[in-house]
C-alpha cells in the first residue's frame, strides 16, 4: 500500500498557495490533516510546514473514452477513500478557485483548492495518541511523551521558527559589531553559578568527574585573557535546580564578553541588540534607552528586582506616619524596626469581602500574618483597620498618598524583605485580576547597583549575589577589607528585565588578582580549596588580564517573550518536565551494571 516517492518532486508548499496560482499544476507533499467523504466528492486537507490546503477528489467519470483514464481515475478515488488522518501523501493537481459559496475566510488558502490528478500514499499512520487540534489539546504529559507528534502543531512549529529567526538575527547583529562566535567545553571543571552541577564520571580516571557548565563564565573570561576581545556563543547551560515555568535544567544563553568596556558600553550595545532583534523577528519597535532603576529603587517602588512595569500600583513607604500609632499591628512592627508599606488601588473601594479575603490569603501564603486594608469613602478612611487609626493618622495618610474617593489601600507591616515579597505578589495579582496588563507590551528595564554579597543567615556566611567574579563599584572596593561593610558593597552588576521576567544578567569582572582573591576571601574559601578549584583561573589573572565584562541573556526566555508563550517548554523542541524528566525518551534512566563497573561506580 505504501508507495515510493519515485519521480514526484515537490513544487510548492501547501500553505503558500493562493489565487495567484490558479491554473498552475502543483506537486504537494504533506500530512492528511482532515478527510471529508461527502459520498461523491472527497476533500482532503493536506498540511505541511507552511500551512494547509484543500485537495478535491471527484468521483470517477465513467464517460471517459480511454479505459486507462477510467482506471486511473478509479485508482485515485479509491486511494482517497483509503487515507486516514496523518497519512503522508504526495499529490499532483491543478490549483482552482473555489465556488463563492465554498470560500473559507478562516483559512489563508481559503479561496482556492487543488483538483487532484495523481496521488501517492507515502506512508500510513496509526490513530494518533494525541489530537493536534488546539481546542482539544491532550494533557501536557501525554504531549511530551509524544513530543514528535505534538511538534506537528502549528503553534509549536511557529515558536521554533521564531526561535531560529531570532538566533539568526542575533548572529547577524553581533557579526556586524566584530564579535567572534567561539565554542567552549561542555565537559569541564565545576564553575559555580549557585546551582547544583550535573556531573559526568570519567571512565579513564575512576573517581574523577567532569561537570557540565552552569554557564561558560570562566571560559569567556579566559578568552578575554587570551586576547579574543569580543566573544559570543549560543551556549547550552546545565543546572540541577528547582524548576519553574521559566526554568529548565538545560537551557540556552546568548553568552557575551567584551574587553576594555564599562557598564555603560554593555548596556548600550545590549539595548541596540534587543531593538534590532525585536524589529527583525516580530517587527515591533522597542524604545531605547530602557528605563533604569537601582536595585534599591526597584525594591522600594515595586518590591521586586524583576518588576513588571507595564502597570503602576507602586509601593509607598509610610512608616513615618505611625510614630505614635495605637494600632497594635503597626505599633509592634515599628518596635521591631520593621516598615509599613502600602499599595493604593485606585477606584477599587468596591472590592468585595471575598476579593479582599482572596488577597489576604495570598499575602498569608507569601508569609505575611495578614493584609490590612482601608477604603476611601465619604472623604475619609473607612472599613478594615480604619477604626484603629486616629483622625490625624487618617488625614496624614490621605494627604501623603494623595488618594481620592473610592480608592483602596492595602498595607504590609513586616521586615522589608517580607513586605516587599508580599506586596510584589499582591501587586501582580491585582494587575491580573483588573486586567491592567496589555499582553502586546514589552516593558524592558535595567536594574543596577545590586549588592555584591547576600548574607546566608542559616549557614552564617556571605554568598555572591550574582557570581564571584563581579567587580565591586570603585567607591566600595575599600569595604572589602572591612567585614562590617560587606553588606554595603555594591557590584558593577546589571540585570535586564522585561514584563516581570529576568532576561539577562551580567557584570564587569575582577581583572585584578588581588581583588579577586579578596572576594574569595569574603566568601570564606580555604586557601587549599581555592587552589584546587580555581587555581588555573587565579593563575591566568597573573599575566596581563584586560579589564572586561559581559552579560548573558536567556535565549529561551527571549523566545517566550517574542511568542507570548506561557511556558518555557513551548519554545524548546525537546524540553524536560518540572521534575527534570524527558518523558519521551524516559531520561534519566538506569544504566547497565557493566557501564557502572567501567566507571568504577556503585550505588549506595
Ligand atoms: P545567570 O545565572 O543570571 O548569569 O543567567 C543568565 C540568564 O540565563 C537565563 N537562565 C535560565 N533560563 C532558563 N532556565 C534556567 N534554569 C535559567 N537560569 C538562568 C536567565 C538569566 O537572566 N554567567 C552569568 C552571566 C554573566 O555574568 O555574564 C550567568 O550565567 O535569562
Ligand atoms: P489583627 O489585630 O491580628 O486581627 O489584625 C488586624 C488587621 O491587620 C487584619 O486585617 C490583619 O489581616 C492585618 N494584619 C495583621 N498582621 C499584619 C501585617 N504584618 N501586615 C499587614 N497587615 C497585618
Amino acid at each position: 500500500m505504501i508507495e515510493i516517492l519515485g519521480d514526484f518532486k515537490r513544487t510548492h508548499y501547501c500553505g503558500d498557495l493562493n489565487s495567484s496560482f490558479n491554473g498552475t499544476e502543483v506537486t504537494l507533499m504533506g500530512w492528511v490533516n482532515k478527510r471529508r467523504d461527502l459520498g461523491g466528492l472527497i476533500f482532503i486537507d493536506l498540511r505541511d510546514i507552511k500551512g494547509i490546503v484543500q485537495c478535491v477528489f471527484h468521483p470517477p467519470a465513467t464517460s471517459q473514452e480511454n479505459p486507462n483514464d477510467i482506471k486511473n481515475e478509479i485508482d485515485i478515488y479509491e486511494k482517497a477513500k483509503d487515507v486516514r488522518n496523518e497519512y503522508v501523501l504526495a499529490i499532483r493537481g491543478k490549483v482552482a478557485p473555489r465556488d463563492t459559496k465554498n470560500l473559507n475566510k478562516n483559512m489563508p488558502t481559503g479561496e482556492i483548492e487543488v483538483i487532484v490528478n495523481a496521488i501517492k500514499i507515502l506512508n500510513v499512520s496509526e490513530p494518533m495518541p494525541i489530537q493536534l487540534n488546539e481546542n482539544v489539546m491532550a494533557e501536557e504529559d501525554l504531549r511530551l511523551q509524544y513530543r514528535y507528534l505534538d511538534l506537528r502543531r502549528e503553534k509549536l512549529q511557529k515558536n521554533l521558527i521564531i526561535r531560529h529567526k531570532m538566533v539568526y538575527k542575533i548572529r547577524e547583529f553581533l557579526y556586524q559589531k566584530d564579535f567572534s562566535e567561539i565554542e567552549t567545553p561542555i565537559l569541564m571543571k565545576s564553575t559555580p553559578e549557585g546551582a547544583r552541577d550535573y556531573l559526568v564520571p570519567s571512565r579513564v580516571h575512576p573517581g574523577k568527574f567532569f561537570a557540565l557548565p552552569q554557564s561558560p563564565q570562566i571560559y569567556k573570561q579566559l578568552l578575554m585573557i587570551g586576547g579574543m576581545d569580543r566573544y559570543f556563543q549560543i551556549a547550552r547551560c546545565f543546572r540541577d535546580e528547582d524548576l519553574r515555568a521559566d526554568r529548565q535544567p538545560e537551557f540556552t544563553q546568548l553568552d557575551i564578553e567584551m574587553s576594555y568596556v564599562n557598564q555603560e558600553d554593555i548596556l548600550n550595545i545590549m539595548e541596540e541588540l534587543f531593538r534590532y532583534v525585536w524589529k527583525e523577528t516580530i517587527n515591533v519597535e522597542i524604545p531605547i534607552p530602557f528605563p533604569r532603576f537601582t536595585y534599591q529603587e526597584a525594591m522600594n517602588k515595586y518590591g521586586s528586582d524583576k518588576p513588571d512595569i507595564r502597570f503602576g500600583l507602586e509601593l509607598h513607604n509610610i512608616t513615618h506616619l505611625f510614630d505614635k500609632t495605637e494600632f497594635e499591628v503597626f505599633k509592634k512592627a515599628i518596635e521591631n524596626k520593621f516598615s509599613i508599606r502600602c499599595i493604593v488601588v485606585p477606584n477599587c473601594a468596591n472590592f468585595t469581602r471575598k476579593q479582599i479575603d482572596g488577597l489576604t490569603d495570598l499575602a498569608k501564603h507569601l508569609g505575611a500574618k495578614g493584609l490590612a486594608y482601608t477604603k476611601i469613602l465619604n472623604n475619609t478612611l473607612d472599613s478594615g483597620i480604619a477604626k484603629f487609626l486616629s483622625e490625624d493618622e487618617k488625614n496624614q495618610i490621605i494627604k501623603f498618598l494623595n488618594v481620592s474617593e473610592g480608592d483602596l489601600i492595602l498595607y504590609a507591616a513586616d521586615s522589608d524583605k517580607l513586605s516587599f515579597k508580599v506586596l510584589a505578589g499582591i501587586r501582580n495579582q491585582i494587575a491580573k485580576d483588573l486586567n491592567l496588563i496589555n499582553n502586546n507590551d514589552f516593558a524592558f528595564c535595567w536594574i543596577t547597583d545590586f549588592p555584591l554579597f547576600d548574607y546566608n543567615a542559616e549557614e552564617n556566611r556571605w554568598e555572591p549575589a550574582h557570581h564571584m567574579f563581579t567587580l565591586p563599584k570603585d567607591e566600595h572596593l575599600c569595604f572589602l577589607d572591612e567585614p562590617t561593610k560587606y553588606g554595603e558593597i555594591q557590584g558593577q552588576l546589571y540585570d535586564m528585565v522585561c514584563n516581570g521576567m529576568e532576561l539577562s544578567s551580567g557584570s564587569i569582572r575582577c581583572h585584578s588578582l588581588d581583588i579577586q582573591k579578596k572576594i574569595f576571601n569574603v566568601l570564606g574559601f580555604e586557601e587549599k580549596d581555592l587552589h584546587d578549584r580555581f587555581g588555573f583561573f587565579l593563575n591566568a589573572l597573573k599575566y596581563g588580564t584586560p579589564p572586561h565584562g559581559g552579560i548573558a541573556p536567556g535565549i529561551d526566555r527571549m523566545v517566550m517573550l517574542l511568542t507570548q508563550a506561557e511556558s518555557i517548554r513551548d519554545v524548546i523542541a525537546f524540553p524536560k518536565t518540572l521534575k527534570a524528566v524527558d518523558l519521551m525518551s524516559q531520561a534519566p534512566a538506569e544504566v547497565s551494571e557493566r557501564q557502572m563497573q567501567e566507571l568504577g561506580l556503585k550505588f549506595r
